[in-house]
């Protein structure tokens, strides 16, 4: 993009950050750099500093250039999935015998990463709530603890916690603080500006935005950090491929319009959800009555694409209520454009059962997408009824 003045604004960034039309043909998309390897100018002579698509791929790059620009942050680096992201993120900061402060509420397989994946490796967690800052800070080791790990809004239970706040307390115990951002995507919250030291993304969700592609992404702002993220990312080997990258920035570029739509549509289903006899509690950080509504209005544009609520009837009103849905369709993920329905208990989160991450029985999620809001209504109407 042209040097300008002003910094450009959010969809303007998200259309031309790592976009520069191609130098040789003037394509307007970067193009699929389907290669493993690039011809070198003599031994050592690299064209763009590229030599082996583990370590760069001008697909990759174009991506990693976007999601850094929309996030404010100075570095981006896009991975295979979230998961992929965060396990490359824990070992390019975390050592065993270290600690790190976890959500008692979080996407389930995040959990899973730190109890059974980085635990036996030698890595120590406690979960502490989100939503109280107290809490968080008494969970920390000083001295032992390195990462604080946020999500904001929670998976599944759309938990707000206060991303400037715990990132004082983070820094004075000299550790640093880790936002995944997938529930609320940078067009709602951009945490690196409330001093957050990295976002993550599963980038599956809202930043493709359409359930086609599975992917994940860290942003930072200090480059000492983001050298050694990509010295782990090359060195791992856990990288997108371009034909997920190109998916996932042509999705990016859309994401401002689908976000005000996603949120639109949120609002009108839990007006809807809020009226209707069969739920005892609308969880959506829109609601006044919402613990968290105050947080969630300092750091977020607008309360975002994800609603979820408790059936009066219990578990398996729940479960059935989510088989009966047309329009939802039941399945895990969420964030693309179609509106998604699930269970969590039973599925997305089933890893944590048992554990101080279980979910309630009752409790159903919803994905609302970008589909005639009307619809969306008459379906979850009729999923409720029954009928
Ligand atoms: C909040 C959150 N973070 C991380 C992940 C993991 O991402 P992925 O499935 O792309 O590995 C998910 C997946 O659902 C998620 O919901």
């Amino acid at each position: 993009m042209t040097e300008q003045l002003h910094k450009p604004g959010f969809e303007t960034r998200a259309i031309h950050a790592g976009s520069e039309p191609d130098p040789t043909t003037g394509a307007v998309t970067p193009p699929i750099f389907a290669t493993s390897t690039y011809k070198q100018d003599g031994v050592g002579g690299l064209r763009g500093g590229y030599e082996y698509s583990r370590s760069g791929n001008p697909t990759r790059a174009a991506l990693e250039e976007c999601i850094a620009a929309l996030e404010d942050g100075d570095r981006g680096f896009a991975f295979a999935s979230g998961l992929a992201a965060e396990d490359t993120l824990l070992r390019s900061v975390c050592r065993p015998g270290d600690h790190v402060v976890i959500p008692n509420d979080a996407y389930g397989g995040t959990y899973r990463l730190f109890a059974k994946v980085a635990l036996p490796w030698g890595l120590e967690h406690s979960a502490a709530p989100v939503a109280d800052v107290d809490a968080v800070r008494a969970a920390i080791r000083p001295g032992q603890t390195k990462l604080v790990w946020l999500e904001t809004p929670t998976n599944p239970m759309l938990t707000i916690g206060d991303i400037a706040e715990i990132a004082g307390l983070t820094h004075d115990a000299g550790a640093l603080l880790v936002v995944d951002n997938t529930f609320a995507s940078p067009y709602l919250q951009q945490p690196l500006t409330l001093g957050a030291d990295v976002v993550v993304h599963s980038t599956t969700k809202y930043v493709g935005g359409h359930s086609d592609v599975v992917g994940g992404a860290l942003v930072v702002r200090d480059l000492e950090l983001a050298e050694k993220i990509a010295f782990h990312q090359n060195s791992m080997g856990a990288v997108a491929g371009p034909f997920d990258c190109f998916l996932t920035h042509r999705g990016l570029k859309t994401l401002g319009v689908r976000m005000e739509r996603h949120c639109d549509n949120a609002e009108q289903v839990v007006a809807f959800l809020e009226d209707h006899p069969a739920v005892t509690e609308v969880i959506y950080p829109g609601l006044a009555t919402h613990p968290g509504h105050d947080v969630a209005r300092r750091q977020m544009k607008r309360f975002g694409g994800m609603v979820a609520f408790r059936h009066a009837d219990g578990e398996q009103a729940a479960v059935d209520a989510c088989a009966r849905a047309e329009v939802f369709t039941l399945g895990e993920s969420l964030g693309g454009v179609e509106s998604l329905i699930e269970h969590p208990g039973r599925m997305t989160h089933m890893s944590v059962a048992g554990t101080e991450l279980e979910v309630p029985a009752d409790l159903v999620r919803l994905s609302v997408g970008i589909e005639t809001a009307d619809d969306l209504i008459a379906d979850l109407d009729r999923a409720l009824s029954g009928g």
